[in-house]
């Protein structure tokens, strides 16, 4: 028995990184997932990837910078499965919406680019709204609902050098506290995650910023820098689980113990 056994869920940013980790770790948990990502050709091998193991995987190609879009991706999901059950609100854009990039670039605040903070914006915060909003009327009618959403350390700690991006994550976790007290007493828990992994956005983040990263990883006392399926998915398997129904609101770090409370 899987701990998401018939569960139907959506991961967005499922493509590669983080995303694709908690959706094999899901499909092999159990549960219906819907491979939601941007590439479609990323969006096919994850599928793709997932059937070969003999699990259920839907393919929804989704940009989460278009509000319709993401409607698109739970009608689709509901139209499939019948409903939807755990929403993991992944995807997060860097750079414009013209010239997207692999991670942040260090720029000093008072350099901020309008441009860059609106899709960063619109590709975090609003996006991770956007995606609550679609789902609620189906986990509110099936009285259950998991939902976690992707913040991250350098919001919580700011980082120098990435205001759009410490902006949005942190606004991500005030919209998990508000649902998580709006929606509680429906069964939905909305929790946050703020992870340090290995994918392109890690390395690519580091490759731009060698030394604070460094710094970062001589504070954490496991000392290595953890990977998506075997160290982040499991975590998340947990808070979308029967088990996690007693946590709601909360932060949970996936960082080595670099960061303690
Ligand atoms: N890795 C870390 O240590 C770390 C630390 C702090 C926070 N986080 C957060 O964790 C989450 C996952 O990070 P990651 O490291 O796995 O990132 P990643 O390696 O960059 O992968 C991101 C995935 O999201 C997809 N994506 C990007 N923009 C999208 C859009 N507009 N619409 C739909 N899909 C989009 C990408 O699709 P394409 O393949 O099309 O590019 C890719 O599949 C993010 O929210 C990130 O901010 C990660």
């Amino acid at each position: 028995m899987g701990q998401l056994d018939g569960k139907v869920a959506i991961v967005t940013g499922a493509g590669r990184g983080i995303g694709k980790g908690i959706a094999k770790v899901f499909a092999r948990e159990g549960a219906k997932v819907v491979v939601a990502s941007r590439t479609p050709a990323t969006v096919a091998s994850v599928v793709a990837e997932i059937e070969a193991e003999g699990f259920i995987a839907f393919g929804v190609v989704v940009d989460v910078s278009n509000k319709e879009q993401i409607f698109n991706m739970v009608a689709e999901t509901v139209k499939k499965f019948g409903t939807v059950d755990i929403l993991v609100n992944n995807a997060q854009g860097f750079g414009t919406a013209e010239k997207p990039r692999a991670s942040t670039i260090p720029t000093p605040m008072e350099d901020t680019d309008d441009a860059e903070w609106e899709y960063t914006f619109r590709t975090g915060a609003t996006a991770t709204l956007w995606g609550m909003q679609a789902v609620f009327p189906h986990m509110k009618k099936a009285g259950y609902g998991r939902i976690v959403n992707f913040a991250s350390g350098s919001g919580m700690e700011g980082f120098p050098g990435n205001t759009p991006y410490n902006a949005t994550k942190e606004a991500i976790r005030a919209l998990t506290r508000t649902a998580a007290r709006e929606w509680g007493k429906l069964g939905i828990t909305v929790n946050t995650v703020n992870p340090s992994l290995k994918t392109d956005a890690w390395n690519n983040w580091e490759a731009n910023n060698q030394e604070f990263v460094q710094g970062l990883k001589d504070k954490m006392p496991l000392g290595f820098v953890g990977e998506p399926e075997e160290h982040g998915a499991p975590w998340v398997v947990w808070l979308a689980s029967k088990g996690g129904e007693y946590v709601t609101g909360m932060t949970i770090f996936l960082n080595g113990g670099r960061f303690m409370n």
